[in-house]
């Protein structure tokens, strides 16, 4: 992995699932184009392939469950703090982000979502539901979005997104394949962008 820049915020990623956007996020590092190095994971899946990528890649990699954890968002928040996080990335992440976690992170929590927002975004909408929905509404377009994150679900102030076309003939998982391409080109240009380029104000303590 490159070796960061000296004031680059580190990352955090919380990741329910595969983790192909945190992959993203580790190529893009070690390419060279986010100068912000990914310092911990963190998921509510024990069995998340997020949490083995990240040990392939020696980065911290911590299961935070109910079973083992009363209250799983202050291990969460003790996490983030003992790893001098500044920035959290939910990347794949299915659910709310508790008050304190985004009090003691002020507009630094960022959600990559795979649809357009607000029209398909909201509870239950995640995964392969927003794919679903998107090809029931028969719109020309999808594409993820990019946003802050606050305690409902889906409604933070949206930092970027891109547009990808439906095609004919598109089911669910097609149109996710091509949309999740989108999102792994998106999700480091857009933390390097609202995140790298001016780190004033963005590293913690
Ligand atoms: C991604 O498509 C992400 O946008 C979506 O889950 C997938 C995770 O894939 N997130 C949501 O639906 C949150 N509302 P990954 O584990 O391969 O990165």
């Amino acid at each position: 992995m490159s070796s960061p820049a000296p004031d680059a915020p580190r990352l955090a990623v919380l990741a329910s699932g595969g983790g192909s956007n945190l992959q993203a996020l580790i190529d893009a590092h070690a390419r060279g184009d986010l100068p912000a190095p990914i310092v911990l994971v963190i998921s509510n899946r024990a069995d998340a392939g997020a949490l083995a990528r990240a040990r392939r890649h020696q980065i911290p990699a911590f299961h935070v469950g109910r079973r083992d954890h009363a209250d799983p968002d202050a291990r969460i928040l003790e996490l983030l703090q003992a790893h001098r996080v500044d920035v959290v990335v939910l990347a794949g992440w299915l659910k709310l982000v508790d008050p304190r976690v985004l009090a003691a992170f002020p507009e630094r929590v960022v959600n990559i979502h795979p649809g357009p927002l607000p029209r398909f975004g909201g509870k239950g909408m995640h995964g392969i539901h927003v794919h679903e929905a998107v090809l029931a509404a028969g719109v020309p377009c999808s594409g993820p979005t990019v946003h802050l994150v606050n305690e409902r679900y889906d409604e933070g102030p949206p930092l970027a997104a891109v547009e990808v076309p439906v095609e004919a003939g598109d089911t669910p998982q097609t149109l996710q394949q091509r949309v999740l391409g989108a999102e792994h080109a998106l999700l480091w240009r857009v933390i390097r962008d609202h995140f790298c380029e001016s780190t004033a104000g963005v590293k913690g303590t």
